[in-house]
């Protein structure tokens, strides 16, 4: 099933919740625990899936799933989803891995009847960009990318990240589109 890929040493698989922590990297994301907890419960619900890459107990990658949003550009609830929170280790970027992740995400969308991918690229992130574009995807938008949440200690924080939305159509193209022996 589209939920569990093996690649070479890794796994791509959905997230278990005593793994919640895990996704903290040590320490480096403990500001979004809060954040994550709900993700975890709007999973539960089935309104987002979490994908992680997984080596042996280490959680190596991550990319999350919105299903549904009031933003219907984005995603919803049955012919756009939209992928975010992507990240690899850093010692691990640059082997495929976060391709891997996407491709994942986009075969468990298609599984579930959905049509186009959606994913923003930060403005400050032009590797992001141009990796979004070799796998297909289009830039329809830009959103100034203002986001809150409640951190570690229950304090409102407010994240700016302006970015181009992107998106893919996951349906293959239509046979008939091709000449075929017949047609000539
Ligand atoms: C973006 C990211 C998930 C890609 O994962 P990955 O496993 O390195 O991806 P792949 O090996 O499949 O593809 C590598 C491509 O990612 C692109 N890329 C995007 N952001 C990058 C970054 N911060 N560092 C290195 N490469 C990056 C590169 O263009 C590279 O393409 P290249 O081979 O032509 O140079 C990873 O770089 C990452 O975690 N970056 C930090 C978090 C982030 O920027 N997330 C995206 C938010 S918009």
């Amino acid at each position: 099933m589209a939920e569990r890929v093996e690649v070479g040493k890794f796994v791509i698989r959905t997230l278990r919740e005593p793994e919640l922590p895990a996704l903290e990297w040590e320490g480096v994301y403990t500001q979004y625990r809060r954040v994550y907890r709900q993700t975890y419960e709007d999973a539960v619900r089935g309104q987002r899936i979490m994908l992680v890459a997984v080596s042996g107990l280490r959680l190596v990658g991550q990319v999350f799933i919105q299903l549904s949003s009031t933003e219907t550009r984005y995603a919803d609830g049955y012919s756009r989803g939209y992928l975010y929170s992507l990240r690899v280790r850093p010692e691990l970027q640059g082997q495929g891995l976060g391709t891997r992740l996407l491709s994942t995400a986009e075969a468990t969308l298609r599984a579930r009847g959905y049509t186009t991918a959606v994913i923003a690229a930060g403005k400050d992130n032009p590797g992001a960009y141009r990796l979004y574009e070799r796998l297909g995807y289009r830039s329809f938008a830009d959103d100034p990318g203002v986001w809150y949440f409640q951190d570690v200690n229950g304090a409102q924080q407010t994240i700016e990240e302006p970015c181009w939305v992107m998106e893919k159509s996951l349906v293959p193209p239509d046979d008939d589109d091709f000449p075929d022996d017949d047609d000539d």
